[in-house]
């Protein structure tokens, strides 16, 4: 089978083409410089964006992978959640396009996209099923910080989520009140490299508290205290990395410890990791470290299938088109609320 995929839930543009678990092209266009104006997604831009970029992006990933419009036997889109007019965008191409060739259309739900992403290997980029096993599974990006019990392939339950701001918007937030351009994650991660995680302290919200919730809303808020109580700290470049050091240490440890203390609970032999967030190094190192100790397996997503793209949304949809799965009607409309199962 040979499939496009299209995701465009929030701010990339993305296309790619799949043939039997093997991602022949995967293109992005990132709109992060036009957001980065407005400090966070403006929407109406956002989609704008899209349907400019939706055709060059296509033809892209249909050029790098040989393959013409004639030769695909299905679609695939990200359904939801999202930003809904985002969504729409992608999803109006993806049924005009399903509709033209008369082949079926697969609407995937994104956080199963990010979820499943750690069994896509980089290089050949190709999905590793094969390999699958059965997971406590941290999702951590922009829009949603989730811990998900997977069971088996498909049979996943939500175990826990954020109460307010997700990972991925608490790296932002804090970024942009040090000043940092939005997204501010990567920054801080590369700033954190030669920073103090331990010159401040800042919270571990909801580390001791025995469920799999997060909350980082308040994390943020005491960093924006601190920096009120400290003006002028940040001209000093080293003060400015401790900072990013100090804060990417709370987060990533609320994270890496309520992720392996319910692998633990539920007795799971493999850890995995996925979402913008699971590029963080720190991150990445904590991961390692905690489930070396607890002689579980991780699985971190590859870089390039963390952030948002359009090969983790094709290898699923294949996967579940060939089981007889995730086919939606022509007229089927967005879901810009889709929640996963909860446990
Ligand atoms: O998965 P993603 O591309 O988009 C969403 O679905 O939200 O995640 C984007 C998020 C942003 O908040 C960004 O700051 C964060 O992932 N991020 C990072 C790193 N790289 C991206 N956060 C921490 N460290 C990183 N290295
Ligand atoms: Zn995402």
């Amino acid at each position: 089978m040979t499939l496009l995929a299209i995701e465009t839930s929030c701010d990339e543009t993305g296309v790619a083409i799949i043939r039997e678990g093997r991602v022949l092209s995967n293109v992005v266009a990132s709109q992060t410089a036009i957001h980065a104006e407005y400090g966070g997604v403006v929407p109406e831009l956002a989609t704008r964006e899209h349907l400019r970029n939706f055709m060059p992006v296509a033809a892209e990933a249909l050029r790098q992978a040989s393959v013409t419009p004639a030769g695909l036997d299905a679609v695939a889109v990200t359904r939801g959640p999202g930003l809904p007019s985002a969504l729409l965008a992608g999803l109006k191409a993806g049924q005009a396009l399903a509709f033209c060739l008369r082949k079926p259309i697969a609407g995937i739900h994104h956080l199963e996209a990010h979820l499943y992403s750690p069994w896509i290997l980089a290089d050949p980029p190709r999905g590793d099923f094969a390999q699958f096993e059965p997971s406590v599974s941290l999702v951590a990006s922009g829009g949603h910080t989730l811990l998900v019990h997977v069971r088996g392939l498909f049979n996943h339950r939500v175990l826990g989520a954020t109460l307010d701001d997700a990972a991925g918007e608490c790296f932002d937030k804090i970024g942009k009140l040090m000043g940092l351009a939005y997204p501010a994650g990567a920054q801080i991660d590369r700033l954190a490299a030669d920073g103090n995680p331990k010159a401040f302290q800042f919270p571990r919200p909801m580390l001791a508290e025995a469920n799999d919730d997060f909350s980082f809303a308040g994390l943020k808020t005491s960093v924006r205290y601190f920096l009120e109580k400290n003006p002028g700290l940040l001209d000093d470049p080293r003060r400015l990395r401790d900072v990013c050091a100090s804060a990417q240490a709370a987060i990533v440890e609320v994270l890496a410890g309520k992720t392996a203390r319910a692998a633990r609970r539920l007795g799971a032999r493999c850890v995995t990791a996925s979402g913008g967030v699971a590029c963080n190094n720190a991150l990445r190192r904590e991961l390692a470290a905690a489930c070396a100790q607890a002689g579980m397996r991780l699985r971190l997503a590859e870089r390039v299938f963390s952030t948002d793209n359009a090969a983790m949304i094709g290898i699923l949809a294949e996967r579940k088109l060939m089981a007889g799965a995730g086919e939606m009607d022509l007229d089927a409309e967005i879901e810009p609320n889709w929640a996963l199962p909860l446990a």
